[in-house]
């Protein structure tokens, strides 16, 4: 096995080369961007949706701190000299997952429950990350991922006491479920390649994605709820 080269400060990865830092930056740009339109689209309009106080202040939680998480990449992003422009969501497109229209919520347990599974993966594969800051950023940013998909999991169960709201939850899980495979990027990708060639990443597309369809198939399994059948797309 081949040992990775560690990038452990800022100051070494000036000294990197260019792909390097494009690898890194191209990471941290996307973070810094789909956390922040995520924060905007659901988890913030969530709190004016969520049925009751206590649903309302961990709503307000979570919206704290996936806004909290686009601050942390936006500040790591000024460090490696990104411009803040080029990490909103106004300059650079968000991904598709957040094109989903909220609108009750039901949605946005079920967005939580299993877009926020999808998150999960995506920062594991950063956590033995070669470029540390990164790491030291995935580290600190898991334990709210887990809480968010958690939260997700809590009120889809509750959700699922009634006929009436396991109907919804299944609904909104039909809904949604068929925009999260493109969440983990092409097959064969070129930049997933380079990733992983300088140990930023560990994983291929395909083989996050093939995780992430049997964890979110489990998840929805344990509430009495089924994912639609993708093959058709
Ligand atoms: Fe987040
Ligand atoms: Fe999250």
């Amino acid at each position: 096995m081949v040992t990775q080269k560690q990038v452990e400060t800022i100051e070494a990865f000036r000294a990197m080369p260019e792909e390097f830092q494009g690898a890194i930056r191209k990471i941290v740009i996307s973070h810094a961007v789909n956390e922040l339109y995520g924060a905007q689209v659901f988890d913030e309009p969530a709190i004016a949706l969520a049925p009751n106080p206590y649903a309302k202040w961990l709503t307000c939680r979570v919206a704290m701190e996936e806004y909290g998480h686009h601050v942390r990449f936006r500040d790591l992003g000024a460090e490696l000299g990104i411009e803040l422009k080029d990490m909103t969501p106004e300059t650079k497109k968000p991904l598709s997952i957040f094109q989903f229209p909220l609108k009750t919520w039901t949605e946005f347990c079920v967005i939580k429950l299993l877009a926020d599974l999808g998150e999960i993966l995506q920062v594991e594969d950063l956590l033995e990350c070669s470029f540390h800051p990164l790491r030291k950023l995935a580290r600190m940013t898991m334990p709210e991922e887990k809480f968010h998909a958690e939260f997700g999991k809590e009120f889809c169960s509750e959700l699922c006491q009634t006929k009436k709201g396991q109907r919804g939850v299944q609904d909104a899980i039909d809904q949604y479920f068929p925009m999260l495979p493109a969440f983990f990027g092409k097959p064969n990708s070129r930049n997933n390649e380079i990733f992983r060639k300088w140990g930023i990443k560990k994983r291929k597309n395909e083989e996050m994605r093939a995780d992430y369809l049997v964890q979110a198939e489990n998840v929805v399994k344990e509430l009495g709820m089924q994912l639609p059948n993708l093959s058709s797309t």
